[in-house]
């Protein structure tokens, strides 16, 4: 049996607040092997965890990640809008996530965010550049998926890289065009959205020797719908409703699989 990805979106993102190591300290007690997460950029360059480009819903402060400073980003509590529990949480940095994933041999989903702001051309090469060097420090037993809405930024890093794996990511919109933008890339991998994805879909990326990870399946249910599909992984964000093992068994009325 070919082993399903249960990939934590953002880390345990409804038991600790989404992308701080709290999230993903708490990946190894689900037994969950795989992290998806986004890296962004201060303005003074520091490779950093955030999902969203301004920090007001992940912190306690306000402004764009690009225009302020690693500095005044550690001002703020990346845990305290969760629960008060996660105050001292900070956005962690890049380098703090590789140690993590080091320690814990977890595999591992970068996706790269865009950058807006007046810098957005300066830091977006900065973060390339970065990434194309960091990336050696993360042990070869973890994994390493790049994937990026952007085909555009994934063929930079692509140019430095051409030994990574890469990975589209596709919305509604963008899904009818995943083949010549996975043929852009070069790449066997796709990160369809879970809204509207249907079956025919499936097979015709299983068929043409892709792998399918799905993002964001949070209903067990529509997770197991999926696998019997075909598709290789779900991002989710709740890790810790899935079994830690997944056994195979069989529906005497239909047989399907039922994963979990
Ligand atoms: O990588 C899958 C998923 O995380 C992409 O969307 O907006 O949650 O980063 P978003
Ligand atoms: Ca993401």
């Amino acid at each position: 049996m070919e082993s399903k990805k249960i990939i934590a979106h953002r880390g345990m993102s409804t038991l600790a607040p989404e992308n701080t190591m709290a999230a993903f300290e708490l990946m190894p007690a689900y037994n969950i092997n795989w992290l998806e997460t986004d890296i962004a950029i201060t303005q003074d360059e520091k490779l950093v965890i955030m999902h969203d480009t301004e920090i007001s819903r992940t912190t306690n402060g306000i402004g764009k990640i690009s225009e302020m400073t690693f500095a005044q980003l550690q001002q703020y509590s990346a845990g305290a809008w969760f629960d008060e529990q996660y105050c001292a949480e900070k956005v962690p940095t890049f380098d703090q996530l590789i140690d993590f994933l080091n320690r814990t041999q977890i595999n591992v989903n970068l996706e790269i965010k865009s950058v807006t702001g007046k810098d957005a051309k300066q830091l977006t090469n900065s973060m390339v550049q970065q990434l194309a060097v960091k990336i050696n420090r993360i042990n070869p037993a973890c994994r390493v998926v790049i994937s990026s809405f952007y085909p555009d930024i994934l063929m930079q890093l692509q140019k430095l890289r051409p030994d990574l794996e890469y990975a589209c990511l596709f919305n509604p919109y963008t899904l009818p065009f995943w083949r010549p933008i996975a043929k852009l890339i070069g790449t066997k991998i796709i990160h369809p959205d879970n809204r509207h994805l249907n079956q025919r879909q499936v097979e015709k990326m299983k068929q043409a020797g892709f792998e399918v990870n799905v993002w964001t399946v949070d209903r067990i249910d529509r997770a197991n719908q999926l696998f019997n599909w075909g598709v290789d992984g779900v991002f989710t964000d709740i890790g810790q409703d899935f079994p830690s093992h997944h056994k195979q068994k069989r529906h005497a009325s239909h047989f399907l699989t039922t994963w979990f």
